[in-house]
């Protein structure tokens, strides 16, 4: 069977990526299924036992920026070998909740940690290895801030500052720009079935 394909969701916290992925995936799961290919669904930091292990520090430790990245990429490591990697070979298509475009934005952009030593383990992890497609669900931060008042017990990421998602939201733009056809951007201020709308486009032309 040929390789599956790997899809990604990104954003700032807030701006809808859980609102949306299970009903995805299950659209996704519609088209696939019926040629005998499964959809995972998984998410970073995590996806697996140790990836989970790590996630859960990297959320709740205070700890310095370098060590903060590369905790992402090796969670990530180990979630391309026994996860994404022995899926797509199978034939199975890869849904994430996020991926390497959120270190870019979250540890380059937001807190400002250089891009080159984030392409030196970009390259070291993945090599040339990208999202067949990454849906960036785009929204101003003072929105994104406002849908997040109602989360209790906000992790480091989701107590940082609307400075701070400006920037992480910046970088995520950038990547777009470097990176066109990769990319399908959804704009986040639409209603949930506008929102819907757009998306079962994008299936549809996959
Ligand atoms: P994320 O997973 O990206 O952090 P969520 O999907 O949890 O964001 O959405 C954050 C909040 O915004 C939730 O309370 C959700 O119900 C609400 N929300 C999501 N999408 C929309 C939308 N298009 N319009 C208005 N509110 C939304
Ligand atoms: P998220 O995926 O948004 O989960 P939830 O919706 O349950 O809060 O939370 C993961 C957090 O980790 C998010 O705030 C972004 C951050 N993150 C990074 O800073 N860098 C990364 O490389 C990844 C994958 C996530």
């Amino acid at each position: 069977m040929a390789r599956g394909k790997f899809i990604t969701f990104e954003g700032i916290d807030g701006a809808g990526k859980t609102t949306h992925l299970g009903w995805f995936r299950d659209r996704l799961a519609v088209k696939v299924e019926p040629a005998g290919r499964s959809v995972v669904m998984t998410r970073e930091p995590g996806g697996t036992p140790l990836g989970e292990s790590l996630r859960d520090i990297l959320l709740h430790q205070p700890m310095d920026l370098e060590t903060e990245a590369l905790l992402m990429f090796a969670a990530r490591r180990e979630h391309l070998a026994q996860v994404i990697e022995p899926a797509l070979a199978r034939g199975d298509w890869v849904l994430s909740d996020r991926f390497t475009d959120a270190t870019f934005a979250y540890q380059g952009g937001g807190r400002g940690l250089p891009r080159d030593k984030l392409e030196a383990l970009e390259r070291w992890v993945q090599g040339g290895f990208q999202p067949d497609l990454t849906i960036l669900f785009d929204l101003p931060p003072d929105t994104a801030g406002e849908r997040r008042a109602s989360v209790r017990d906000p992790d480091r990421f989701e107590s940082e500052s609307e400075a701070f998602f400006t920037r992480t939201r910046a970088e995520y733009l950038r990547r777009v720009e470097e990176a066109p056809y990769r990319f399908a951007v959804i704009d986040s201020t639409r209603s949930i079935a506008q929102i819907r709308n757009q998306l079962e486009e994008i299936i549809a032309s996959l």
